[in-house]
């Protein structure tokens, strides 16, 4: 494997809703010059990430990718950038070709530069035959296309890690719960946006019905999460380095509800589902996460009521100032 250019860390798809935690993160760990948060559409003025470097990236682009990974000093990717579920359902061609032909150009500069590289897979992995609390090992057979693109993705990571040695890793991570940055057109954003409308109108009517299980989590978790795997020993990774199941908080969707009402008196929330009502259908209640525990020391720290108290008191407090 070919010395990677430098030690800096490039984040692509960064004004997505983890790379806008991550870069922060990231930032505050390593230094703001070390990180490099690139996408494919430009930050807004006022945000973090005009405070820091940025380049304008397609992932699709492997030419340009591969030339600001030797100009930067590059050593690390976290590849963020993708086209989530509900989008993808819409516009299945886009989905592919930016998930599967995207991480294909991270893995090539990666294989090219000795680069290591963070690639998040997702429990759209999982299909309707899968058990309802999801083992790490099972058949994948999503019925979603964003599904079978994160399957590729694992596919594709194991490959290039068993055939080249790219130390790829990653995580199936839950529907994450954040405050900062909008959920980016997936099937779990109503548990994100029913607390803005909480706030804002005192009522939301949620796209999937009240019965609706998935699992889920809190963005520092993720976060948190992300760190742990990437700081972890190579040699104490196993087969599921590319896919690790992490365990949240699995809840319905009527039950986040609740929990917003016993904190805003009269927030209302009525359920009409719409066409991502099948999608979460065809996803598990909950994951197991033995192998992440066992490996590298995996455990979350947000329970529903203390996600729920963190996310109305930020939201709240972004608001009044
Ligand atoms: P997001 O939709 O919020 O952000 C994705 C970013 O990618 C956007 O800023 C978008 O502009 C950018 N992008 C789109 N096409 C691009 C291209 N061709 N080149 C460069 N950038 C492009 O997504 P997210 O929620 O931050 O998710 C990040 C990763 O985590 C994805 O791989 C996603 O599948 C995975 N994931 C997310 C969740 C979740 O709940 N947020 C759950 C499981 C897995
Ligand atoms: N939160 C994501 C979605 O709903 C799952 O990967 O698409």
């Amino acid at each position: 494997m070919a010395e990677a250019p430098g030690d800096r860390i490039l984040v692509t798809g960064a004004l997505g809703q983890i790379g806008t935690e991550l870069v922060s993160t990231l930032r505050k760990r390593y230094g703001r010059d070390a990180v490099l948060a690139t996408d494919i559409r430009d930050p807004d003025q006022d945000s973090n990430f005009s405070q820091g470097p940025f380049a304008k990236l397609s992932v699709l682009d492997g030419e340009s990718m591969e030339r600001i990974v030797v100009e930067e000093g590059i050593g690390t990717i976290f590849h963020l950038a993708a086209i989530l579920s509900a989008t993808g359902e819409k516009d299945p061609e886009l989905c592919q070709r930016v998930n599967v032909g995207g991480t294909v150009c991270v893995l090539e500069a990666a294989r090219d530069f000795g680069l290591r590289v963070f690639s998040p897979s997702s429990i759209a992995v999982f299909g309707p035959d899968s058990l309802k609390t999801a083992p790490q090992s099972s058949p994948l057979n999503p019925t979603t296309i964003y599904g079978k693109t994160k399957v590729t993705g694992e596919v594709l990571g194991m490959n290039y890690w068993k055939q080249y040695g790219v130390d790829v890793r990653g995580i199936r991570f839950p529907g994450l719960v954040s405050w900062k940055a909008p959920a980016g057109g997936g099937t779990t954003d109503y548990a994100v946006d029913i607390f803005r409308a909480a706030l804002d109108d005192g009522h939301y009517e949620c796209f999937v019905s009240e019965e609706t299980r998935l699992p889920m989590m809190y963005i520092d978790d993720a976060i948190r999460a992300t760190e742990n795997l990437m700081d972890a020993d190579k040699a104490h990774l196993g087969t599921s380095r590319v896919g690790y199941n992490i365990r949240g908080i699995s809840f319905t969707a009527g039950e986040l509800a609740d929990a917003i009402a016993e904190k805003i008196p009269g927030f209302t929330c009525n359920f009409v589902p719409d066409f991502r009502q099948k999608v979460a259908d065809s996803w598990p209640d909950d994951v197991d996460d033995m192998s992440a525990r066992e490996d590298w020391g995996w455990k979350a720290e947000y329970d529903l009521d203390k996600m729920v108290d963190e996310m109305l008191f930020n939201l709240s407090k972004n608001q009044s100032s």
